[in-house]
């Protein structure tokens, strides 16, 4: 026998010379929610081990991740419905706790690199993305929204924006609105091929984020997020995202969608993240929980199979855990 690819798993020493790839913690940015209040951690019924923290205590979780390695976090608001409209105002209100969250962070950790979300379903009443009138979601009226939102959220302080809202023509709509206003360095990561999926119901939890009941307010996201079963559309999405100036381009969820990943990875030089998101970590802490799974196995397996597909960056909620498994090694 010529070939014996065996020769080349035969020891530990041999295996680790041909790996092809490796996950750093580097890559990770760390999903965190945040709440109104003081000295307030909720965990999230469906999450394990993720929380709905007060700015104080975000502050605290973000220095310790820092030292861990971590240097990127995505900041996601929950409001109660009570300050909710329809319009969203709240999402660019000066007042709001988030955006004082994110001034106070970059104010007291500056090294901390802060992404946010652009979409308005945690500030909406109907608990859509985007406006929503006469049972439909309008999108040129969204984007001035989304503009407003994006610009307070530059003036906090954000280092990132991550428009996740699927309206069309929003990246070039809110690169010229931060540009207009002097904000040339924030970054825009492009959620690109956002899915119509099954797998964000825990982060509709955490967030109370989910579309309300109620007359006139369609029931699920299908006509701005992508179709699961379309792959070639992906390609249309990243054209444009490309043409209209991301920065990153973003496919989500993750593993169910690792084909899109590698189809971004092989066509565009942007860099490729992928949201390894609230439901993929669901499956996994309740399989463990049960003894049915080995949960830390299958962190590291699912995180590499996402980057050996092809993302440079993953999001997750796995982010501290694995970094504090790299530290201890
Ligand atoms: C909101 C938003 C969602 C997620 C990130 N931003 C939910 C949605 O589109 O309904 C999902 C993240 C996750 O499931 O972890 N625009």
């Amino acid at each position: 026998m010529l070939y014996r690819p065996r020769r080349n798993r035969k020891s530990a020493a041999i295996r680790a010379m041909v790996e092809e790839t490796q996950v750093h913690t580097r890559n990770l940015i760390y999903p965190l929610f945040v709440i109104d209040g003081k000295n307030l951690q909720v965990e999230v019924a469906s999450m394990p081990g993720q929380y709905r923290r007060s700015p104080d205590l975000l502050l605290k979780e973000i220095e310790e991740c820092l030292k861990l390695g971590i240097t990127t976090f995505d900041l996601f608001p929950a409001f109660p419905d009570e300050k909710k409209d329809k319009e969203a105002s709240l999402s660019y209100n000066p007042e709001n706790f988030y955006l004082q969250a994110i001034s106070r962070v970059k104010k007291e950790l500056p090294e901390a690199c802060l992404m946010s979300d652009v979409a308005l379903d945690p500030y909406n009443s109907d608990g859509h993305d985007g406006l929503v009138r006469g049972g439909k979601i309008l999108n040129d009226e969204t984007l001035e929204v989304l503009a407003k939102m994006a610009v307070a959220q530059a003036e906090a302080g954000i280092d990132i924006i991550g428009p996740s809202d699927m309206m069309d023509g929003r990246v070039e709509y809110l690169r010229n609105a931060l540009d207009a206003r002097g904000f040339t360095d924030v970054s825009i990561m492009s959620y690109t091929a956002k899915y119509a999926s099954a797998f964000y119901n825990p982060f509709r939890d955490a967030l109370d984020s989910a579309p309300r009941e109620g007359e006139g307010i369609p029931t699920n996201k299908k006509t701005y997020q992508m179709n699961p079963a379309n792959s070639r559309e992906a390609l249309l999405e990243a054209d444009l995202d490309a043409a209209e100036g991301a920065d990153f381009l973003m496919v989500k969820p993750a593993l169910a969608y690792l084909d899109i990943i590698k189809l971004l990875k092989d066509n565009y030089n942007l860099p490729i993240a992928a949201y390894n998101v609230s439901g993929e970590y669901a499956m996994v802490k309740a399989a463990a929980e049960r003894g049915w799974l080995n949960g830390e196995a299958i962190m590291l397996e699912t995180l590499l199979s996402i980057k050996r597909a092809g993302a440079d960056i993953i999001l997750t909620y796995f982010a501290k855990e694995f970094a504090k498994l790299q530290a201890n090694r």
